[in-house]
């Protein structure tokens, strides 16, 4: 028997599986969400025949998938996708994200962004009227690190919000992303304007991508633990 959470988690996913259709090239997501749905697709292809071509948004997620017997194809071989499937740290009530808790938020916005539709698979504890309780990761470069933290907390004072940033791993040894940068977490408290954020962030040059995903969800699928789940379009 698995804990509530993980329940939510599963029902999600198990929705998420209706909208995959045989011959789809697919997006798979990162983290314990996107797990399950890697999962139930093995189940599909192994006991049930199902075809379907995908690629990963990590190597964590290549590994799993790999595992479980589904060949991961790179984007590149792929290009435009059917569908992509992932997790998600935040939803607001317009359906923009925070993702990259799981530190691949660049591989998942390259390939997100290539996907005709992107389900979002969550549970109701992702769900704020604002974003930004939870740490907006922002990838960096590892050339001038420490130098594009100052202008990020420099940007974000002028902007108006909390200037907090902490490095993912800690100083001394920083988390290294897939594509060997640095994660730097902005605890924002409460982001009204995601845009203007992100567009701020971005304009540093040591900035690689953020971890807001703005106007990029098509549907959100929260699970619950009671087996129901809820859709946001
Ligand atoms: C990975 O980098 C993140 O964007 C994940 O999508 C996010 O952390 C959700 O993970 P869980 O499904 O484990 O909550």
């Amino acid at each position: 028997t698995l804990p509530p959470a993980e329940i939510g988690k599963f029902i999600s996913a198990k929705h998420a599986m209706q909208e995959v259709r045989a011959g789809m090239k697919l997006g798979l997501g990162t983290g314990s969400t996107a797990a399950w749905l890697v999962k139930l697709l093995a189940h599909a292809q192994n006991n049930h025949g199902l075809m379907f071509q995908a690629c990963a948004t990590s190597t964590q997620t290549t590994n799993l998938a790999t595992s479980l017997g589904i060949e991961i194809q790179s984007l590149d071989a792929l290009g435009a996708l059917d569908l992509a499937i992932d997790g998600a740290d935040e939803f607001d009530p317009n359906l923009d994200l925070i993702k990259g808790g799981g530190g691949a938020l660049l591989q998942e916005k390259i390939v997100e962004s290539n996907a005709k539709r992107l389900v979002i698979i969550t549970d109701a504890s992702k769900q704020v009227d604002h974003l930004g309780a939870f740490p907006l990761p922002i990838e960096v470069t590892k050339f001038g690190w420490i130098s594009t933290q100052r202008q990020v907390e420099e940007a974000l004072k002028s902007l108006g919000l909390a200037v907090r940033t902490t490095w993912r791993g800690g100083p001394t040894q920083p988390f290294v992303t897939d594509e060997g940068n640095h994660i730097l977490d902005i605890y924002a408290e409460k982001i009204i304007a995601p845009r203007a954020l992100s567009d701020a962030m971005l304009n540093i040059p040591g900035v690689v991508e953020t971890g807001l995903f703005i106007d990029m969800a098509s549907t959100i699928i929260m699970g619950d633990a009671d087996g129901t789940a809820r859709f946001r379009e």
